[in-house]
C-alpha cells in the first residue's frame, strides 16, 4: 500500500557516550538507521515517499544514508517527538493516504510488523503497535476503556494506576496522513517534560471519534530501541541469534550459535560445518560440505565444495576452488583466486594472484600479484618482491616449477614450467623451463681458520 515513511532519528543518544550519532552505530555490520531503511525498501510499496528526521549528527547521519529518493528534515532543536513530526509534516505526500512512523534506533522492526501496521491504519484508523513488558517503566502506557484505547499517557505523567499498567507504547505507529498533520499541529507541551508529546495525538482521535487500534509486535527484539552500548550488544546477539537460527534450519552446523557472527550474506550447500568464533562479512558462499575452522574471518568471498579452512584463516575478496586446505593462519587478500586442491599453509600471504589446480605454498611465504601453474611447490620463506617502490609488477610461474625455501623472486619475473629455483635464490632474471637456477653465493670452506680469541689484559 502507497504511504509515507517517516523515521524518527534526530535524538542524541546520550547515553551511548559516543561522538558518532547513535543511529550510525553499528549492528552486524550495518548502522541502526541503515537496518530500519532495509526494512523500509521491504515494504515494496510502489509508491512511497520516506522522510528522515535529523538533528544531533544531522550532517554525519544525512551524508551516511544518503540514496535517491530519500528525504531529510532537520529538526533544530528536538522538542520531542511531536515537535519532530511536525518538522516532517511538510514533507509528507498528501497523496499518500497512510504515514507510517519508526524510530531510527530501533532496528529489528519486522517488514510484517510494519505492514500490519499500514493494514491496520488503511488512511482511516490511527494504528499504534504496542508490547506487554514485565516491566514498563519509562514507557508510554496505553490506557484503554474496556477494549478502546483511550490514549497514551507518558510514563512520567502516569498516576500511580496508569503505571501498572504493563502494555506500553513501542514508539511505532500508523496514521492516517491529514489528520496527522492535524493532530501534531495542535500539540501543546503542557506536561512532565515540557515537550511536544506525538503520543498525545491518541486521545485527540479518540474525541473525534476515529477509531484507534493496538497491534501487537511479535515478541521484545522487534521493538527493542538502542539507548546504551549494553542494550546495542543485546541486540546484536539477539540478531545474530536469529540468523544463526536460520541457517542451521536450513542444514548449516554451527559449533555454537552464540559464537558466530554474521554481519552480511552467507549462503552455504549442504554439509557445511562452522567452527567457534567465526565472524562473516559482506557476501560469502560456501559450497557443500565445506568446512570452517575456529576464529576464521571471511569477506565478500566463494569457497567451492568441499574445502576446508583451518582455524584463523583470514579471507578478504578472495576465491577458492574445490577440495582445497587452507591455513591454519592463513591470508588470502583480495584477488586470490585459488583454483581446486590449491593447498595453502600456515602465514602464507597471497593477493592478487592466481594459483592454478594442486599449486601449493605451505609455510611462511608470501605471493603477491603472480600467475602460478598447476602443481607448483612454492617454498617456505619464499617471496615475490612484486614492488618497486613505485609499480607492482607481476611473476609468472609455470606448471610444475618447484621454487625452493627463502627464495626471493624480483618482478617483473618468469620462472619456466618444470623448472627448479635453488633455496635462497634472489632471482631477477628469467629462469628457463626444466633447468635449475641457483643465484647465492658459492659455499666456501676456509682450511686451516681460527676463531678470534680475546687478547690478555
Ligand atoms: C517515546 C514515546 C513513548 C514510547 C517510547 C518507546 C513519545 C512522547 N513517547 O518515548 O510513549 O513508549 O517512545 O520507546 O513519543 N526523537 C526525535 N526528536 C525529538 C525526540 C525524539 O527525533 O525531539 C526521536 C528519537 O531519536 C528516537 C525517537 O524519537 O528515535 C523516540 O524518542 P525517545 O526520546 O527515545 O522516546 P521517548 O520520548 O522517551
Ligand atoms: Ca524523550
Amino acid at each position: 500500500m502507497a504511504s509515507n515513511v517517516v523515521i524518527m532519528a534526530a535524538g542524541k543518544g546520550t547515553r551511548m557516550k559516543s561522538a558518532l550519532p547513535k543511529v550510525l552505530h553499528k549492528l552486524a555490520g550495518r548502522s541502526l538507521l541503515q537496518h530500519v531503511l532495509g526494512t523500509v525498501s521491504a515494504l515494496e510499496a510502489s509508491q512511497q515517499r520516506t522522510v528522515v528526521i535529523t538533528g544531533h549528527g544531522a550532517e554525519a547521519v544525512e551524508a551516511a544514508v544518503a540514496a535517491p529518493g530519500l528525504q531529510f528534515v532537520r529538526q533544530q532543536p528536538q522538542l520531542g517527538t511531536g515537535h519532530a513530526i511536525q518538522m516532517a509534516s511538510p514533507a509528507l505526500d498528501a497523496a499518500l493516504p497512510t504515514t507510517l512512523i519508526l524510530n531510527g534506533d530501533v532496528p529489528l522492526i519486522r517488514a510484517e510488523t510494519a505492514r500490519s501496521l499500514l493494514d491496520a491504519c488503511a488512511g482511516q484508523r490511527l494504528a499504534l503497535l504496542t508490547i506487554e513488558l514485565a516491566d514498563p517503566t519509562g514507557y508510554g502506557r496505553i490506557v484503554r476503556e474496556g477494549e478502546q484505547v483511550r490514549a497514551i499517557v507518558e510514563h512520567k505523567d502516569a498516576s500511580p494506576a496508569q503505571r501498572a499498567i504493563r502494555e506500553v507504547y513501542t514508539g511505532m505507529m500508523a496514521a492516517p496522513t491529514a489528520l496527522l498533520q492535524r493532530w501534531v499541529s495542535q500539540l501543546n507541551n503542557d506536561n512532565a517534560q515540557g515537550e511536544y508529546y506525538l503520543t498525545d495525538i491518541v486521545a485527540m482521535a479518540v474525541a473525534e471519534g476515529v477509531p484507534v487500534v493496538a497491534t501487537q509486535a511479535s515478541g521484545e527484539t522487534e521493538v527493542l530501541g538502542v539507548n546504551s552500548p549494553l542494550q546495542l550488544a543485546d541486540l546484536e546477539r539477539r540478531f545474530q541469534r536469529q540468523q544463526a537460527e536460520a541457517l542451521m534450519e536450513a542444514g548449516v552446523r554451527l559449533a555454537d550459535p552464540a559464537r558466530f557472527d554474521l554481519r552480511g550474506k552467507l549462503s552455504c550447500g549442504a554439509d557445511v560445518d562452522i567452527d567457534v568464533g567465526c565472524v562473516f562479512e559482506g557476501e560469502v558462499t560456501l559450497g557443500e560440505g565445506v568446512r570452517v575452522g575456529p576464529y576464521c574471518v571471511i569477506r565478500d568471498a566463494r569457497i567451492d565444495a568441499g574445502t576446508q579452512l583451518a582455524a584463523f584463516t583470514h579471507i578478504d575478496g578472495a576465491q577458492v576452488g574445490a577440495g582445497a586446505q587452507i591455513g591454519p593462519f592463513a591470508r588470502l587478500r583480495p584477488g586470490a583466486q585459488l583454483a581446486e586442491e590449491v593447498h595453502i599453509g600456515n602465514f602464507v600471504e597471497v593477493k592478487n594472484s592466481t594459483l592454478a589446480r594442486g599449486a601449493k605454498a605451505n609455510h611462511l611465504a608470501y605471493l603477491g600479484d603472480a600467475t602460478v601453474g598447476e602443481r607448483v611447490n612454492y617454498g617456505a620463506g619464499s617471496i615475490t618482491a612484486n614492488y618497486d617502490g613505485a609499480n607492482k609488477h607481476r611473476t609468472v610461474i609455470g606448471a610444475d616449477a618447484h621454487i625452493g625455501s627463502n627464495c626471493v623472486l624480483v618482478a617483473p619475473v618468469e620462472i619456466g614450467a618444470g623448472a627448479t629455483i635453488g633455496g635462497g635464490s634472489t632471482v631477477a632474471k628469467d629462469a628457463p623451463a626444466g633447468q635449475l637456477t641457483v643465484v647465492r653465493a658459492k659455499q666456501l670452506t676456509v682450511p686451516g681458520w681460527k676463531r678470534p680469541v680475546k687478547k690478555a689484559k
